[in-house]
């Protein structure tokens, strides 16, 4: 094993052997969790805390079933309800926290660079589950690891990833980890949804779906991000589904065997027409929830692995 990481703050920090390793393990725990034991022992012993901090249902559900499954023992925080709301800083929270001994800490945070900074303050593995715009690591791994099995390759692929890019972490995420990968990325969406700077990211830009969706393998769709919009970004739903919503029509220019993800919540109607999303030919949005347990799990054994190995530092 060659995974030296502390912690899985992002994609970012990540050599492709590591991205590698993470989906290789991965695959196994696929296979665990298609059988009727679905139990492993990696994390036997081991405390797992779950601290959300904007809402979430299925990453928060994805990661206490990967805990629970290798053995851990889970707790969630409900953290709007908490002690935030009394005023306590996110230090102190997590200081608090950590005297209890915890091994693992999920953390999803609105604030980009919240999740770092708490790493530095605990002496526990800390793995980022969404900080705000930033990066969704486990998001981008999940999606890699569905790619790789539907194309039996991940590398020399054309993605787009389609909507609102310029509010998007699994958007950021993805595009590290597909770049690192040697595939080439085009994002397609209106310019208003496209971040400053874009072009140093190494990627195509395009604001016509037919164009943009030419000859594509893989075509990720993108929920429009309306809690991080602070003003008027498009003209209508209405109006952003004929343009930017992946239908029949739009979908038929890329590849015949193209396959559509999204990772979830969907809104049906206005990034994605229903059908399509159902189509299970073309659709392999149920595939990424499964994926999102088996990679968590090997991201959370390989942590483990790291944690036991090493003398814990003493934090201050
Ligand atoms: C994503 C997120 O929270 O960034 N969702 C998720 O993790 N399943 C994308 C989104 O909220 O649109």
């Amino acid at each position: 094993m060659t995974f030296s990481h502390s912690h899985l703050l992002g994609i970012e920090p990540l050599p492709p052997s590591a991205i590698s390793e993470i989906l290789d393990l991965a695959d196994q725990y696929v296979a665990l969790n298609r059988g009727d034991m679905k139990h492993a022992e990696a994390l036997a012993g081991l405390t797992q805390i779950n601290m959300f901090f904007e809402n979430s249902t299925r990453t928060q559900a994805s990661f206490e079933l990967a805990g629970k499954r290798l053995g851990a023992d889970v707790m969630n925080m409900a953290m709007q309800a908490s002690s935030i709301k009394k005023g306590e800083t996110l230090i102190d929270t997590a200081m608090t926290l950590n005297a209890m001994h915890p091994d693992l800490l999920v953390v999803r945070h609105p604030h980009s660079g919240a999740v770092d900074l708490l790493s530095q303050k605990v002496n526990c593995a800390v793995l980022n589950a969404g900080d705000g715009r930033h990066e969704h690591p486990t998001q981008a791994l999940l999606d890699a690891l569905t790619i790789r099995r539907a194309k039996g390759r991940l590398h020399r692929l054309n993605v787009a990833i389609c909507g609102d890019i310029a509010h998007s972490r699994v958007a950021r995420s993805n595009i590290l980890l597909l770049g690192k990968m040697e595939n080439r990325v085009r994002l397609i969406g209106p310019p208003t949804l496209m971040p400053s700077g874009i072009a140093d990211f190494g990627v195509e830009v395009y604001d016509d779906m037919a164009e943009g969706l030419r000859n594509v393998d893989v075509v990720m769709m993108l929920r429009l991000q309306r809690e991080r919009m602070d003003g008027g970004f498009i003209p209508s739903e209405r109006e952003y589904y004929f343009r930017y919503g992946l239908d029949a029509e739009k979908l038929a220019h890329a590849k015949d065997d193209a396959i559509v993800m999204h990772p979830g919540p969907m809104n049906r109607g206005v990034e994605i027409d229903g059908e399509i999303a159902d189509d299970i030919n073309r659709s392999v949005i149920q595939e990424q929830v499964e994926m999102g347990v088996a990679v968590r799990m090997a991201a959370m054994d390989l942590l483990a692995r790291n944690l036991r190995a090493r003398p814990r530092e003493v934090m201050a």
